[in-house]
């Protein structure tokens, strides 16, 4: 079973997010109340339309999704409806028929992934997100593959985020929990000091202790000024904490607003969250 996480060990160090970009390192707003950004979204996917590969069937048919700066951005919806896909559009591992991505005002849609890092973006997959045979601090080593600077600062503050990461920093990191493994994924994408933070499904099989812990940890990175998108199957606990949340079905965006209204929304409770 998984262990919680170690005594709070919160980043009150705003440094650990790459400033340029971010409106502002105050504390962030009053979750639930979604609120405009000058000069739009900070990332922002629009009319998203697309699949896999040259040929595939579109999985996405005009879906938007977007983060704006100080916000956690939330996205949830039945299995298959394209969540991971909206995800990977917005990370350029899909090629869109239709639609564009907008990162801080800069038309991104034909970046590759890796130059996608290097403009800010940090992204923690669903699946296979961290290197299983490598040490913890290894694993970190590897996020910061895109600096030619200093990282031991950021690992310091990585290490006071996830307390325990420090304490198992030479284990192999498939010796670790699934909580603790999850918490190494999110760190190596903190090590490039991004800009905006994507993590799909961060909770995906933890006991619902651990999904609270790391609950706590996202929204201690948001508040730090770093956007954060993710995707969720807790869709009540995410949305509990998500300023803007997105309903995705069959590829398409189906229910929109603040975390707050899609709890509240009749229709969004009896289809998604059980009644
Ligand atoms: N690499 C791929 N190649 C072809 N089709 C894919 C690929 N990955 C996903 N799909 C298809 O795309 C659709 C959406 O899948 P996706 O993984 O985006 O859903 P999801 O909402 O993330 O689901 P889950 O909640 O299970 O993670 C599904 O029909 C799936 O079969
Ligand atoms: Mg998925």
């Amino acid at each position: 079973m998984s262990q919680p996480f170690d005594a709070p060990g919160y980043n009150r160090d705003a440094s650990i997010v790459n400033p340029k970009g971010q409106g502002n390192l105050a504390p962030g707003p009053q979750h639930g109340a979604a609120r405009p950004a000058p000069g739009g979204p900070f990332l922002i996917g629009e009319a998203m339309t697309g699949g896999y590969g040259k040929s595939g069937p579109d999985i996405l048919h005009g879906c938007t999704i977007a983060v704006d700066r100080g916000e956690i951005a939330v996205i949830v919806g039945p299995n298959g409806a394209g969540k991971s896909t909206a995800m990977k559009a917005l990370f350029g591992m899909l090629n869109l028929r239709e639609g564009s991505v907008r990162l801080d005002g800069e038309d991104i849609t034909e970046l590759s992934p890796q130059d996608r890092v290097v403009k800010g973006m940090g992204f923690v997959p669903q699946t296979h997100n961290i290197f299983t045979s490598m040490t913890v601090e290894e694993n970190l080593e590897m996020g910061a593959f895109i600096r030619r600077d200093d990282i031991s600062e950021t690992m310091e503050q990585v290490y006071e985020l996830f307390p325990i990461l420090k304490d198992k920093r030479h284990q192999a990191a498939g010796e670790l929990s699934g909580g603790q493994r999850q918490q190494v994924a999110v760190g190596r994408a903190l090590m490039t000091r991004p800009k905006v933070l994507m993590l799909d499904e961060p909770t995906a099989g933890v006991s619902p202790i651990v999904m609270d812990e790391l609950f706590d940890r996202i929204i201690e990175v948001a508040r730090t000024g770093l956007p954060v998108l993710m995707v969720e199957q807790n869709a009540r606990q995410a949305l509990e904490i998500a300023d803007k949340g997105y309903v995705l079905v069959q590829g398409a965006n189906a229910h929109t607003g603040t975390g707050r209204e899609l709890l509240a929304d009749p229709d969004v409770r009896a289809s998604f969250l059980g009644g």
